[in-house]
């Protein structure tokens, strides 16, 4: 696979082929995303929750953000690399907005970089864009701002508030965004709003319709176990296969059955042995 790029997505969806992402926080896991031909890698600030053991997105920070995309940028050269703006990197001023997503872009080496909002940070995309930066927005469930949206809820429900969100996707597009994250809202509005829009349309809990789908790599490997969205297929259990393998490891050296002759080192003859006894 060559490199991806933001055009061949968009001929993608012109095509009518659907994009696949997911999500990676470390090399060896970007590795086999890029082997697996995913077009798109988001190193996302769900790693707050799927590997750092926080319970949400809010405190994640730009050092952390970069600290993961450097190993996800080494690991997998393919797939395009998506950074995400933690919360209240972008939302003090456009300049603040561009010295970040400029980081991401120089320190952590992405393609591109992800943030959450509609109309709101229109201006603030736009601002982004014009600085040379492709953005990606994220509208529908926002989940940097779970505490304002009254929690993890479907939104869009009902015609003004799918009017809401319809308006958030055509005002990025106008601001420049290349591509848009649907999180959690009605698949017949996700459909619309595919169909309304030229840039691809990535769903997570948005229904069958979307230009791609994204999951985060922890949900549908069985990884992470507090909790389950609707929204997720849990393609493998690993947690399961590693805890019998981890069980399986303390048994045996229990029971002396690891390590075997195979895995030790000679290098000291009898004689060498008996001086040194
Ligand atoms: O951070 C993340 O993983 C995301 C996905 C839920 C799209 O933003």
């Amino acid at each position: 696979m060559a490199k991806m790029t933001t055009q061949k997505l968009k001929e993608m969806k012109d095509q009518g082929i659907k994009i696949s992402m997911t999500t990676a926080y470390d090399y060896p896991t970007a590795y086999l995303v890029d082997k697996a031909g995913i077009e798109i890698i988001l190193v996302g600030d769900s790693l707050m929750m799927a590997v750092l053991g926080d319970d949400s997105t809010v405190a994640c920070t730009m050092e952390q953000m970069i600290h993961h995309i450097k190993p996800v940028v080494l690991g997998a050269p393919n797939p395009l690399i998506v950074g995400d703006m933690p919360f209240g990197s972008y939302n003090v001023s456009k300049e603040q907005a561009i010295v970040n997503a400029t980081r991401l872009m120089k320190e952590g080496r992405c393609d591109v970089i992800k943030l959450e909002g509609g109309k709101e940070v229109a201006d603030t995309v736009k601002a982004i864009v014009d600085a040379g930066i492709p953005v990606m927005g994220h509208i529908g469930l926002t989940p940097q701002t779970v505490s304002k949206l009254g929690g993890f809820k479907v939104q869009g429900k009902g015609e003004e508030a799918a009017r809401g969100v319809l308006e958030d996707a055509l005002a990025l597009q106008e601001a420049g965004a290349w591509g848009i994250v649907l999180e959690c809202v009605p698949e017949m509005l996700a459909k619309l709003i595919t169909e309304k829009l030229e840039i691809p349309t990535i769903g997570i809990g948005g229904g069958r319709y979307c230009d791609g789908q994204v999951l985060v790599f922890h949900d549908m490997m069985g990884l992470f176990e507090k909790f389950t969205p609707k929204f997720v297929k849990q393609y493998r259990n690993l947690a399961d296969e590693m805890v019998s393998a981890l069980s399986t490891f303390k048994e045996e050296i229990r029971t002396g059955a690891f390590p075997e002759e195979k895995h030790v080192f000679g290098g000291v003859g009898e004689e060498e042995l008996k001086r040194l006894y």
